[in-house]
C-alpha cells in the first residue's frame, strides 16, 4: 500500500544524519552544481564545505534550463546517500522567457484575471525548464519612488497588492503545484521592506505596529491565504531587528498569528548579513538567530551546515526543531512531486514546444496593452495609420532594453523595439530614426539635437522614446533624482517645439518627475518595462488598434523632494484649502516652492474613449454589523470605441478615534464598455472593510457616517454616503 506522505516524511527523516538534515536546510547557488566556480560567490570550498557536503544540499537557485536541471538533479540523486531531489528555484517574477511587463506595471492594469493569466503562462515556461519555485510574488508596500523595488510591487494600495498578489498565486500554482506546468510561490519580502528609509534599498525600516498591520502585512497574508506554501523575510531591519532574526514578526505574526507552517527561506546572504547589521556577533550567533526564528532554509550562505550541528551537540538548538524545519522542507518537496517525478516533465523539447510561443507573445502583447497608461493626450493620439513619415526619437527609439531587470531567462535580443512595432504595424511608411540623446544619467551631450529637430520637423508625425534605463531600477538601485536621466527632458522640449505632432513613450521602472515633460509634450504614454512585445503593443496603442485603459499604481510626483507621497495619507489640522494646489498658503501643511499632490495620482488614467460615470445608487444608507450595502455604479462610455475602465470606489471615514486617511480604495473592478453603451458595476460594503487599527493596534470600526466617491485619488465623480450603525 503507498505510504501516506506522514508515513514517508517520518521514515525518511528517520534515516537522515543530523549533518544530513542540515544539508537539507541549506540553498546553495546553482552555479556551484554547473562550474566549480560561481562568478558570484567564488568556489565553494570558500564556504568551507566539502563536496560531500554538496550532495545533500536540499535545493538550489539560478540553474537556468532544463538541460542544466536534469544533469544537476540527476547527478545529486546519484551522490546524495539518500537520493533525496533538490528543489530547483529561481525568480520568475514577470515572465520566464516570454517577459510581459513589470510588476509596477501590471499594477497599472487594476486587472487580476490579467496577472493570473501572465503568472501561468510563466509558470508553464519555467516549469519546462526545471523550476519548481518561484520567489514571486513579492507584495511590498511602497510610498517612496527613490526605492529601486518599487518595480517589483503592484504599488501604494494594500488591496491592490493584495488581490494582484493572488492572482499570481493562483496563476502561478493553479489548483496545486506538484504538476508539470505549475510553481509553488514563495511570498515575499516579510515584512515592510519598501518602507526603508529614505527609500535607500537595504536601509533601516522604523515603522509603528498599527501602520505594519494596517498597510505593510495585509498582502503577504492575502498571498498566504492564497495558498503560497512559502515565505522569504526581508533583509532590513524593522524596529531595530533585521525581519530574519525578528522574533515579534517570525514568530508572533507569521508562525503565531497567522498560523503559517510552511517553509521560511531566508533571502540571499540575509543569515550572514545579520553579522554587518550588528545583532550577531559571529556566524553561530547568526545561525542561532535565524533558527529561533523559524527560518527553514538558509540562501547561499553556510552558516546552518557550519555551525547548527554544534549548536544542537551544545544543546542550544534541539534535534527536534531541526526535524521540525525538515519536515516543512520535505513535506514541500512531496507536494511539489518531487519523490514521483524530481523532473516534474523538464526537457528541451519541452522548452522549445511551450517557450517563447506565438501564443505566448500573445499573452505578452495584451498585457503591456493594458498595463500602458495615458497621462496625456491633447488630441493628437490616436495618430492616423495612413500617415506616410514617422520621426522615432529618443534612446529608446531602436531599443530591445525594455524587458525589466528581472527579466529570468528572458533576453533582450527577442523582445520587440517601437521601431520594430511600428515597422511591423506600417510597414509602408518612412521611419526616420534619431537617437537623439543617452538615457544614461550622467550624459549631457546634446550633439544629435539637431538631427532630431530635423528628422521631427520631416516627419508628419514624431514617437519620442525617452525614460530610464532598466538598471535603474530593481534591487540596489535606488536614486535621489527622480527626473528623466541626462538631457531627455531638453530633447523632448526642442522636438515638441517644431512638431505638435509628438506623443512621447515613457519606459522606466518607478514614478518618475514629469513636471517639465506635461508641460511640452501633446501626448504622454506609460509604458513601464512592457517586456518581450513591448514595441507591438506600443505602436497599437500609438495608432489606435488598442485602446489604453491602465491607471496609477503608485503617484507620480511633482517633485523628489514630496517623496515618500501617496493617495491614501491622513489629513492634518492644517489641511490645504481646496483650489489651486501650487498655491502657497502660509500656515498650513504644504511647500512654499511645491503644491502638495502628485503630478499624475493613485488611479488616473486616460482613454481614447471618453467615459461618463451616469450614477451610484445604495440600495441603503444604513449599514448594519453584519449587514450589506449594495452599490451600483452606472457608466457611459460616451465615444465610438469600445474601452476599458478601472471603477474605482472609496470612502473616506471623516471621524474615527484614530486620523484616517482623505480617502481609501474600497473596490475596484476592471469592465470593457463598449461603444455608445453604458455599464453596470456592482459593488457590495460590509462592515470589515472599514475597520482600521487604532493607536492602540485595537482592530475595530467606528459607527458613523462615512463619505462614498467612484472615480480616482482626489478626483470624485460621484460622491455620496452611508451610515454604519452601531
Ligand atoms: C535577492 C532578492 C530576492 C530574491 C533572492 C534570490 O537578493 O532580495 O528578492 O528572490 O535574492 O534571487
Amino acid at each position: 500500500m503507498k505510504q501516506t506522505k506522514k508515513e514517508f516524511i517520518k521514515e525518511l527523516l528517520a534515516k537522515l544524519t543530523l549533518r544530513e538534515k542540515i544539508g537539507q536546510m541549506t540553498q546553495l547557488n546553482g552555479r556551484y552544481f554547473c562550474e566549480t566556480e560561481a562568478e558570484l560567490t567564488g568556489p565553494f570550498e570558500k564556504l568551507g564545505i566539502s563536496a560531500k557536503d554538496l550532495a545533500m544540499i536540499g535545493s538550489v537557485l539560478y540553474l537556468s534550463s532544463a538541460e542544466e536541471a536534469i544533469a544537476v538533479q540527476s547527478k545529486h540523486l546519484e551522490d546524495d546517500p539518500n537520493h533525496i531531489p533538490m528543489l530547483i528555484m529561481m525568480d520568475v517574477i514577470h515572465g520566464y522567457r516570454t517577459i510581459f511587463p513589470i510588476p509596477l506595471a501590471m499594477g497599472a492594469s487594476f486587472d487580476p484575471d490579467l496577472m493570473e493569466q501572465c503568472s501561468q503562462m510563466a509558470a508553464k515556461e519555467a516549469s519546462a525548464s526545471g523550476v519548481h519555485v518561484t520567489f514571486t510574488p513579492m507584495v511590498d508596500y511602497v510610498r517612496d519612488a527613490r526605492w529601486g523595488r518599487v518595480m517589483e510591487t503592484m504599488g501604494e494600495d494594500t488591496l491592490l497588492n493584495s488581490r494582484m498578489g493572488a492572482a499570481q498565486v493562483k496563476g502561478f500554482q493553479g489548483d496545486g503545484y506538484g504538476r508539470p506546468g505549475s510553481l509553488a510561490t514563495c511570498v515575499k519580502h516579510f515584512a515592510a521592506y519598501g518602507g526603508a528609509e529614505a527609500g535607500r534599498d537595504y536601509n533601516m525600516v522604523e515603522i509603528s505596529e498599527r501602520l505594519l498591520r494596517e498597510y505593510y502585512l495585509p498582502a503577504y497574508k492575502a498571498c498566504l491565504d492564497a495558498g503560497a506554501p512559502m515565505l522569504m523575510p526581508s533583509f532590513n531591519s524593522m524596529n531595530g531587528v533585521p525581519s530574519t532574526a525578528n522574533s515579534f514578526l517570525m514568530n508572533q505574526v507569521l508562525r503565531g498569528e497567522w498560523g503559517f507552517d510552511g517553509v521560511v527561506i531566508s533571502d540571499y546572504w540575509a543569515i550572514k548579513e545579520l553579522i554587518s547589521q550588528g545583532v550577531a556577533k559571529d556566524n553561530r550567533e547568526a545561525a542561532l538567530k535565524a533558527m529561533k526564528c523559524g527560518c527553514d532554509v538558509e540562501m547561499a550562505s553556510t552558516y546552518y551546515l557550519n555551525e547548527l550541528e554544534k549548536l544542537v551537540r551544545d544543546g542550544v538548538v534541539s534535534e527536534a526543531e531541526i526535524d521540525r524545519s525538515v519536515e516543512r522542507i520535505l513535506s514541500l518537496k512531496w507536494d511539489c512531486g518531487l519523490f514521483e517525478d524530481p523532473y516534474q516533465g523538464a526537457s528541451s523539447e519541452k522548452e522549445v514546444e511551450c517557450q517563447l510561443t506565438k501564443e505566448n507573445r500573445a499573452i505578452a502583447e495584451t498585457a503591456a496593452e493594458k498595463c500602458a497608461v495615458l497621462l496625456k493626450n491633447d488630441g493628437v493620439l490616436p495618430f492616423s495609420k495612413q500617415v506616410k513619415k514617422i520621426a522615432l526619437i529618443g534612446p529608446f527609439a531602436e531599443s530591445r532594453s525594455i524587458i525589466g531587470n528581472w527579466r529570468a531567462n528572458g533576453k533582450d535580443e527577442e523582445a520587440v523595439s517601437v521601431a520594430d512595432g511600428v515597422r511591423n504595424l506600417l510597414p509602408g511608411a518612412e521611419i526616420a530614426v534619431v537617437q537623439g540623446c543617452s538615457a544614461e544619467l550622467d550624459q549631457f551631450d546634446e550633439g544629435e539635437f539637431p538631427a532630431a529637430i530635423d528628422a521631427a520637423k520631416n516627419a508628419d508625425v514624431v514617437i519620442l522614446c525617452v525614460g530610464e534605463q532598466q538598471d535603474y531600477s530593481g534591487e540596489g538601485k535606488s536614486r535621489v533624482d527622480l527626473k528623466l536621466p541626462g538631457v531627455q527632458e531638453k530633447l523632448c522640449e526642442a522636438v515638441c517645439a517644431v512638431n505638435p505632432n509628438t506623443a512621447v513613450l515613457l519606459f522606466n521602472g518607478r514614478p518618475l518627475v514629469l513636471t517639465g515633460l506635461h508641460k511640452c509634450a501633446p501626448a504622454i504614454l506609460e509604458m513601464w518595462f512592457p517586456g518581450t512585445e513591448g514595441g507591438n503593443a506600443a505602436a497599437k496603442l500609438l495608432f489606435g488598434d488598442a485602446n489604453p485603459c491602465g491607471v496609477i499604481p503608485m503617484s507620480f510626483p511633482k517633485s523628489v523632494g514630496q517623496c515618500p507621497i501617496y493617495y491614501n495619507h491622513p489629513s492634518t489640522g492644517r489641511p490645504k484649502k481646496a483650489g489651486d494646489d501650487d498655491v502657497f498658503q502660509p500656515f498650513h501643511s504644504n511647500y512654499i516652492d511645491c503644491g502638495n499632490l502628485p503630478l499624475y495620482p493613485f488611479g488616473y488614467g486616460l482613454s481614447y474613449s471618453s467615459f461618463r460615470y451616469e450614477s451610484m445608487e445604495l440600495d441603503t444608507h444604513e449599514l448594519t454589523k453584519d449587514g450589506q450595502i449594495k452599490v451600483t455604479v452606472k457608466i457611459a462610455n460616451q465615444s465610438d470605441r469600445d474601452g476599458e475602465k478601472a471603477v474605482q470606489l472609496y470612502f473616506h471615514d471623516p471621524v474615527a478615534s484614530s486620523v484616517r486617511p482623505v480617502q481609501s480604495l474600497l473596490d475596484f473592478k476592471k469592465v470593457l464598455i463598449p461603444a455608445g453603451k453604458t455599464a453596470k458595476v456592482e459593488f457590495t460594503i460590509t462592515e470589515p472593510q472599514l475597520r482600521y487599527y487604532d493607536a492602540d493596534c485595537s482592530y475595530h470600526s467606528d459607527p458613523g457616517d462615512f463619505d462614498l466617491f467612484v472615480g480616482y485619488a482626489d478626483h470624485p465623480e460621484l460622491k455620496d454616503s452611508f451610515r454604519l450603525l452601531d
